[in-house]
């Protein structure tokens, strides 16, 4: 995929979430002063930040393989005794969605993080017995959108758990640069700061808006990313001036027209537009919470008077934000 070519391979590369790489860099130089594995990385955070990313980054940091899975793929203990014996020593294992690993994979998994060793249930009734396979050394890195969804005991089990926290609107401008200059594309630098600003803070729309907006450039224009461009593109777009997309509209005019700005239920949300509870809170809700469109409280989401003015609704009388 064209994709690939847009991500850092190194720390050195990767701009934003200063805090995680300086957190990161020393954790690694100190695990390749003493020839050791890396201990074992949770990444955690909203969908797009760089998640994966950031584990092959670490790969190549610590200049090691790495074997990526998903937890919904590994159903039996098998399937992860296949992937884990296969590694080589410091190796990196990456499963993403790690939140989604059924209970009897977790057990299995703890003595391979904590001891390097798997028990493994081989034949079937009286026959039945557990054998031992010695792993080597290993780094695990677990990506989730949703850490309060992991087990405790083996949230516990992570060294280093890592928060990606959505990208300002400063670093997102450096990514659209730096990624037009691999498209070799030029760009104005307020064109970079407009597709910046409609990013939702995530890189991962930050690079798709560029790719949309540079194909508008290249049919309609010149080929150059000038603000016009980006304007003319971003609004053919249905991308309003912070980002939000139809899907948002939706469900922001919906909790505003339906339920008087609510409180109202997720569930009764999803209902009422047809989105998935799950996609809500784990994809659209982040970001309006963080830019403070929305509220939660016990009673269920509330849409904030910002919300009321960026959508064009007269704030009602009853109103107790
Ligand atoms: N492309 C996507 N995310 C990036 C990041 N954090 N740094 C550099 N390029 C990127």
């Amino acid at each position: 995929r064209f994709e690939q070519s847009l991500r850092p391979q190194f720390l050195s590369q990767y701009i934003g979430q200063e805090k995680v790489k300086e957190n990161l860099g020393i954790f690694i130089e100190a695990a390749k002063g003493r020839s050791e594995s890396l201990d074992h990385v949770l990444l955690y955070g909203p969908p797009g930040l760089g998640k994966t990313t950031l584990a092959t980054v670490i790969a190549n940091e610590m200049d090691v393989n790495i074997r990526m899975t998903s937890g919904p793929a590994i159903e039996r203990p098998g399937d992860l005794a296949a992937v884990v014996s296969s590694l080589e020593p410091g190796d990196v294992l990456f499963i993403d969605e790690i939140h989604r690993l059924n209970r009897t994979i977790e057990e299995v998994l703890y003595p391979a993080m904590e001891d390097f060793c798997l028990d493994i249930v081989v034949g079937k009734g009286p026959s039945a017995r557990s054998i031992r396979l010695d792993l080597p050394p290993f780094t695990l890195i677990g990506a989730t959108t949703r850490a309060g969804a992991l087990s405790a005991p083996l949230r516990d089990r992570f060294g280093v758990p890592l928060r990606l926290e959505y990208y300002e609107v400063a670093p997102l401008k450096e990514i659209v640069i730096r990624s037009s200059g691999l498209f070799e594309v030029a760009i104005d630098e307020q064109a970079a700061v407009e597709i910046a600003r409609r990013s939702r803070g995530t890189p991962r729309i930050a690079n798709r808006l560029l790719r949309r907006v540079r194909d508008y450039a290249q049919v309609r224009g010149n080929g150059s990313i000038t603000m016009e461009m980006a304007n003319e593109a971003l609004e053919m777009l249905q991308v309003d001036s912070r980002g939000l997309d139809h899907i948002d509209h939706k469900l922001i005019t919906g909790m505003i027209e339906r339920f008087r700005g609510g409180p109202v239920g997720i569930d009764t949300i999803s209902a009422s537009i047809g989105e998935e509870s799950v996609t809500i809170e784990d994809v659209y809700e982040p970001y309006l919470l963080q830019i403070g469109f929305i509220q939660r409280t016990p009673r269920g989401r509330i849409a904030t008077r910002l919300a009321y003015e960026h959508f064009g609704y007269p704030i009602p009388e009853h109103n107790d934000f």
